[in-house]
């Protein structure tokens, strides 16, 4: 079905919510040097790299490319230079054994390892009392953590789980690479197929595992970032604005000035963030309705739920599932995927379907 996208002030733009299908940018000599450079982002020539560098400038403004580049930069060198300190992040993967040794030791490792591949469809009816009723029952499938190129087994698991659901959008909330640095090219080859399995437009945002070396394949592939940035959906000749921040919990790369731009105050707004560490801004920014993921809902939990750590500044009922924060609905998914260890245990991996409610 033929895209119809028409620029409207500065940072937004509409797009028709119910009928298009996000076009990919033609694919031109500058692009695909671009894609193949991101392959080998490792070992990228410095010509190459600096095509990649003015592509991601040109897309994003010369300070957020940058400052999200050099941060990258920089935390590769921690990572390489990691055996100096057991204490860094990256040596928490040395840590999956010791869960996994746990988890084998108490006889729950077989079950930790199956549920991590079993997803559950959660349902979700947010009510927003100023919505358009153009948009009551509309349907937002939210993905979350996919950590896709963990395993072939989980790839085909969140591939599976979505095609077997009916939505009129889809989102992703970040965290598409298992790693927090390296090769990139196993995740955006399992996102790729994740993508053709999905039918409609697709937005998301980057999370704390995800390179920014990442966003010209996935929106090549027809994935559209929202890097501090908002769309505006039509349906019925109403409107619903759709914004994302980049991620908040690791880079500190989110602007909700630059987000916001162009969204009228009196616009209901639904915000993609990685993760639910900027409830407050949200709240206070006017935000309606807060996507996020980011905790796994603890990931390993203690039974009835109870999440031993969620990595996030946040309170601990804004771990998982929905939740309010002052006027702002939010909904903060357990993820579909895994981190550090392929394993789950009293926390379900999910998939979620938010269907819009009027008052
Ligand atoms: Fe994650």
């Amino acid at each position: 079905m033929a895209a119809a996208r028409l620029q409207i002030p500065t940072r937004l733009t509409v797009e028709c919510a119910a009928a298009m299908t996000l076009t990919a940018p033609p694919e031109t000599a500058a692009t695909a040097v671009a894609r193949d450079d991101v392959a080998n982002a490792p070992e990228l020539g410095l010509q190459a790299r600096a095509a990649l560098e003015a592509r991601l400038e040109a897309r994003l403004g010369r300070v957020h490319a940058r400052s999200r580049l050099g941060i990258e930069e920089d935390h590769a060198a921690q990572v390489f230079h990691r055996a100096r300190s057991v204490f860094h992040p990256e040596n928490w993967y040395s840590f999956a054994s010791v869960i996994r040794g746990s988890l084998r030791l108490v006889g729950a490792h077989g079950r930790a390892r199956r549920n991590a591949r079993t997803l559950a469809v959660v349902h979700h009816r947010p009510t927003l009392p100023a919505l358009p009723r153009a948009f009551h029952g509309y349907r937002i499938l939210h993905l979350s953590d996919l950590h896709i190129d963990v395993s072939e087994e989980t790839a085909h698991a969140i591939i599976s789980a979505a095609r077997a659901v009916e939505y009129d959008l889809c989102v992703l909330t970040g965290d598409y690479r298992f790693r927090t640095s390296g090769d990139i090219e196993p995740a955006l080859r399992n996102m790729e197929r994740l993508r053709a399995s999905l039918a409609g437009n697709v937005y998301g945002v980057l999370g704390n595992h995800d390179s920014v070396l990442m966003l010209p394949a996935l929106e090549d592939m027809g994935i559209r970032v929202l890097m501090n940035e908002s769309v505006v959906l039509e349906r019925g000749g109403e409107h619903l604005y759709l914004s994302g921040i980049d991620d908040a919990h690791f880079f500190g790369v989110e602007n909700f000035e630059k987000a916001l731009a162009g969204v009228p105050e009196e616009g209901v707004t639904v915000l993609l963030s990685h993760t639910p560490e900027v409830f407050r801004q949200a709240a206070h920014s006017g935000i309606d309705l807060l996507l996020c993921g980011h905790t796994h809902g603890g990931q390993i939990c203690l039974p009835g739920n109870i999440p031993v750590l969620l990595d996030a500044a946040i309170p601990r009922h804004l771990g998982r599932g929905a939740w309010r924060y002052r006027d702002m609905l939010g909904y903060t998914s357990p993820g579909a995927g895994t981190s550090i260890a392929e394993v789950r245990l009293n926390c379900p991996a999910e998939i979620t379907v938010h269907t819009l409610q009027c008052r």
